[in-house]
């Protein structure tokens, strides 16, 4: 059974979406659930195409007959649907616990407009308690991981500590085939800061912090009811 929050706040992003658009279809248990209610809206004769964010996604939309195109095919998207690990104040965001956030932030900046769903749950007063993904070349990682620890101190986080991801007793692969580093990090103070600082450190391919990319949030409680920011 699915966690009634975050089924409120998917139900609820389907008022943004109108016959004709093209959507960015994010990833996660939240964006899964947005996904399956479009499903159902396609085959009741809504007209809607998307590029997924993951191969997940893609699977789950192909699945439920959801017309899928690339970012080439479809040009500006008209609007974005995702979840978040945290949602910060300015809804800056913290993403890539599902280890998609490359792909994610590809698609919501080349959307006119990104809306977050997610469980009340996720909404922080500072960024910061979730391990910020940090996304990787393979090639080298170890003297990647030493240079963002190093940024990360020069940044003034005390003893924040790097750590790769791993599943089932491998490094995890992204879709795009690289590494990710979690970094707990306690309190993030300046998100774009960091995000441009993290950014410039060699080997660093992307963030999991999403900046002024968010346009709205629909949170949802666990009674069902949901607040839009
Ligand atoms: C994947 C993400 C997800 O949106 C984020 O991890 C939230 O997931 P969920 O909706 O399962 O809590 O950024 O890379």
């Amino acid at each position: 059974m699915s966690d009634p929050g975050k089924q409120a706040a998917a139900l609820a992003a389907l008022e943004a979406v109108e016959d004709g658009m093209a959507l960015g279809l994010g990833t996660g248990s939240t964006a899964a659930l947005f996904v399956d209610a479009l499903g159902a809206r396609v085959k009741a004769g809504l007209r809607v195409t998307g590029v997924p964010t993951s191969a997940a996604t893609a699977a789950q939309a192909e699945a439920l007959g959801i017309p899928l195109t690339s970012l080439e095919e479809a040009g500006r998207l008209d609007l974005t649907v995702d979840g978040a690990d945290e949602i910060g104040p300015g809804l800056a965001l913290i993403k890539g616990g599902g280890g998609a956030l490359l792909r994610e932030k590809i698609v919501a900046a080349s959307s006119a407009r990104m809306l977050v769903i997610a469980d009340s749950s996720k909404q922080v007063a500072a960024l910061g308690a979730f391990a910020l993904p940090v996304e990787i070349v393979r090639f080298g990682w170890r003297s990647t991981a030493d240079r963002v620890d190093a940024a990360l101190a020069g940044l003034g986080f005390s003893a924040p500590s790097v750590v790769l991801r791993m599943r089932h007793g491998a490094p995890f692969l992204t879709d795009e085939g690289h590494l990710i580093l979690d970094c707990a990090l306690g309190t993030i103070p300046d998100p774009a800061a960091l995000d441009i600082a993290l950014n410039a450190v060699t080997g660093v391919v992307e963030t999991g912090i999403f900046a002024g990319i968010a346009g709205a949030a629909i949170l949802g409680a666990p009674d069902g009811s949901v607040t839009r920011l």
